[in-house]
Order: structure tokens, then sequence, then C-alpha cells
């Protein structure tokens, strides 16, 4: 649904505030939102039937978002939350001009904050296609063209998460293998460029010591507040949350489970 249907339809502070991402990545996000506003009603989207978004087109990627932004706009959704750092290096641009509603993507939203930090040298673990993009160097050098942004790409890592595979031995390895690449280049905070990634804290941490790592879900969630308020987009709502995904929602609770728990089984969704 593009820009012309949605000028008929009124955008009032009284609709959901929709989340999409690949899978349960997002909910490291929408954890930190509602934690800040928690009376709203929430709505969150995981299009589990195309992870890992990190290995698709761009064409692809604009397919997806497409068919979940007009499910938010059928859900009459007053802001939406790419809670995805892939599709807000690659496709965020291409859209964002396209619907008429409040699309905040992360990459963009924390740039800004990631370019004050005192540091010389930052690294970026995230997907390949996020890698690929250069988005956090290109929005982060935009601000600071003095901060040093070196990418590693960990297209393992949310498969590890989406399949629950946190305890076996091979995910170990290959977590440690990135984290060797990355420190490598000595880098003085690490962030964690995908929101799959806070899910696998617990393993990284026995590699980089925590205070070197930066989740940007942090920064978002303050952004998003703070710009919901300042369009007057806040209501005191009764709580509600709704989680929809595009295939298992059975593994979707279970490997969601160790970050959020999800208290309804989630609703499958298919686009025709
Ligand atoms: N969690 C998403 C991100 O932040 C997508 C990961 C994927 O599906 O590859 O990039």
């Amino acid at each position: 649904m593009q820009k012309e249907w949605r000028t008929i339809l009124k955008i009032t502070n009284e609709g959901p505030i929709a989340f999409f991402d690949s899978g349960v990545g997002g909910l490291t996000v929408y954890a930190k939102l509602k934690e800040l506003l928690p009376n709203e009603k929430y709505i969150y989207f995981g299009d589990t039937k195309h992870m890992p978004y990190g290995e698709k087109t761009k064409n692809e990627l604009l397919e997806y978002a497409g068919n979940i932004l007009d499910f938010f706009i059928k859900q009459n959704a007053k802001a939406v939350i790419m809670a995805c750092n892939t599709t807000s290096s690659t496709i965020y641009d291409d859209i964002k001009n396209k619907y008429d509603l409040k699309i905040y993507p992360i990459v963009q939203s924390v740039a800004d904050i990631l370019s004050n930090l005192p540091i010389n040298k930052l690294g970026i673990l995230a997907t390949h296609a996020t890698v690929k993009s250069n988005a956090y160097k290109k929005e982060i050098q935009k601000h600071n063209p003095a901060i040093e942004v070196i990418q590693i790409a960990c297209p393992e890592w949310v498969k590890i998460v989406e399949e629950n595979k946190l305890d076996q031995p091979q995910s170990i390895i290959l977590v440690k293998e990135k984290l060797d690449e990355i420190l490598k280049y000595n880098p003085e905070k690490i962030v964690l460029g995908c929101t799959h990634y806070p899910f696998l804290i617990d393993i990284i941490k026995k590699f980089v010591p925590e205070e070197m790592l930066i989740d940007p879900a942090i920064y978002f969630a303050k952004y998003i507040k703070e710009d919901l308020q300042k369009n007057n987009l806040i209501k005191n709502n009764r709580r509600y949350e709704q989680i929809y995904v595009s295939s298992n929602p059975e593994i979707f609770r279970k490997s969601a489970q160790r970050f959020y728990q999800i208290k309804n089984s989630p609703e499958l969704v298919v686009f025709n």
C-alpha cells in the first residue's frame, strides 16, 4: 500500500507500534522500548520464512518489507520500527518516502551517538548485507570522519540464535572465530550490529570484556521514545502485544525465550 492510500487514512496515536525483523533478533530492541514505554500497544512481525536477511538480495528484501509494511498499515500502525540492521542498511533509503508511515531504522538512528564515542577505532559485527552496504561506516563518518570503522560479517550467528543452538560447542567456535578476527584490529569498542547478536552475549563475554561491547538497541529505544514524544504519538493505551511470524511459530517462541518470554503463541501470517 503506497503513499496515496495512506494519506487517506489518518495516523493517530491510538494505533500500535509495529516492529519487524527476520526473526527473534528484533525482540532485543522491542524489550528495551517496552521498558521505556510499557503502556503502548505493540505488534511484532518475525519474518522467519525468509531469515537470514543478511544473505538476501536487495530486491528480495524490498519485497518482504513491502508485504510487512502493507500488513502494518492494515493494522493502523502509528510507527514502524526497523529492528533490523540489514534492512536499515540496504533498503531504508528506497522505501522511506514511499510510505506515509513513520519508519525508524536502527543504523541511521544510532549513528550520531556512536560517532560521538570518545574513541578512534570502532568495530562493527554485522550480517554480510550490512557489511557490504557500508551503511554503518558511511552514517558514522558523516558525523565524525575521523573515526575508523572496522566491519566483520558473522553470517553464521543469526542461525545459531534462530535454531536455538547456543549450547552447541560448534556455535562457540563460530562465535570465537569472528571475535578473534575483529580483535586483531584492536578496536576500542565493538558494536553488535545485528539485532540477533545480543542473544549470544553469554558466549561473546567469554572472549571479549563486556565493557567493550555496544548493543545499539539501548540508544535506539531512547531515540524512538524521544521522537514519538516530539511527534505526539505517545498514548497510555491498554497494554497489548501480538507477535506474528511467517513460519514456525513454535520454534520462534522457543528461540525467543532466552531473551523474551512470549505469553501467547505467535500467530502465523502468510502473504499471497
Ligand atoms: N537481525 C537482523 C539484523 O539486525 C537480520 C539478521 C538476518 O536475518 O540475517 O541485521
